[in-house]
């Protein structure tokens, strides 16, 4: 299948959104699961959270090739909310899983952005979505006056490691966070781009290879 043109869209779209939470459960299966269950609840749960704001999506024929979740300021991809939580498991259970939940969350810097999640529909992988992805990601944030732009990759997550190098983002550290050894990450490769102000403002976004 030749993709393109791909539309590279800021935002989700309310038709876009139960795919997105797909497409993040199934992603992120081996941390979400053991959270929030391996059902169609789950990817309903996931739906509630998302901030359709805080996303860059690819567009392929009026479907979500994929998306990146961006977080900036105190705005992130995915809301978590106590009550969220505690409505879908109870008081007891949803306090641990909200704290649970928690244990993922990661700060940015004033000034910077972060890539909080990115996510290709299967069917599409291997053929460019991803680099778009990053590249629209970066442009937003030159765009936006962002000072540098951030990942943190999970050591398992190789190909969007390599990814990302290959789009320009640089290693910056490694974290070892034991405490998520239960959710199947032991560590975080920090990588970043450095913004340069010089970029194309407006730049159009439709894209073809
Ligand atoms: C990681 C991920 C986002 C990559 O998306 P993708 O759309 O497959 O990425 P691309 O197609 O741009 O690049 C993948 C490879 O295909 C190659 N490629 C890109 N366009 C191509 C084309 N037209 N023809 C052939 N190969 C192509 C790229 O060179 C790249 O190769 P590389 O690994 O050697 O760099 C995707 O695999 C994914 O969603 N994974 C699951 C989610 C995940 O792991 N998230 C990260 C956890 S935080």
């Amino acid at each position: 299948m030749k993709l393109y043109p791909i539309q590279i869209h800021e935002g989700l779209d309310a038709a876009h959104l139960q795919r997105a939470a797909q497409l993040y459960y199934d992603a992120f299966r081996r941390q979400a699961g053991p959270i929030l269950g391996i059902n169609e609840q789950a990817v309903a749960f996931i739906r509630r959270c998302i901030n359709p704001q805080q996303a860059l999506t690819a567009i392929f024929e009026d479907r979500l090739a994929g998306f990146v979740g961006l977080q900036y300021g105190d705005q992130s991809f995915l809301r978590l909310r106590l009550s969220q939580f505690v409505d879908r498991f109870g008081w007891l259970l949803g306090r641990i899983r909200f704290r649970q939940a928690a244990l993922f969350e990661q700060s940015v810097q004033a000034g910077d952005l972060r890539i909080e999640s990115i996510a290709v529909d299967p069917a599409v992988r291997g053929q460019g979505v991803g680099t778009w992805l990053l590249n629209a990601a970066t442009d937003f944030a030159g765009r936006q006056g962002f000072k540098a732009i951030h990942i943190n990759v999970p050591d398992t997550a190789s190909d969007l490691f390599k990814l990302c190098r290959r789009v320009g983002f640089n290693y910056v550290s490694t974290q070892t966070r034991n405490f998520l050894k239960p959710f199947n990450i032991n560590n975080y490769v920090t990588l970043t781009k450095i913004i340069s102000l010089s970029g194309v403002p407006n730049a159009p976004l439709t894209a073809e290879q």
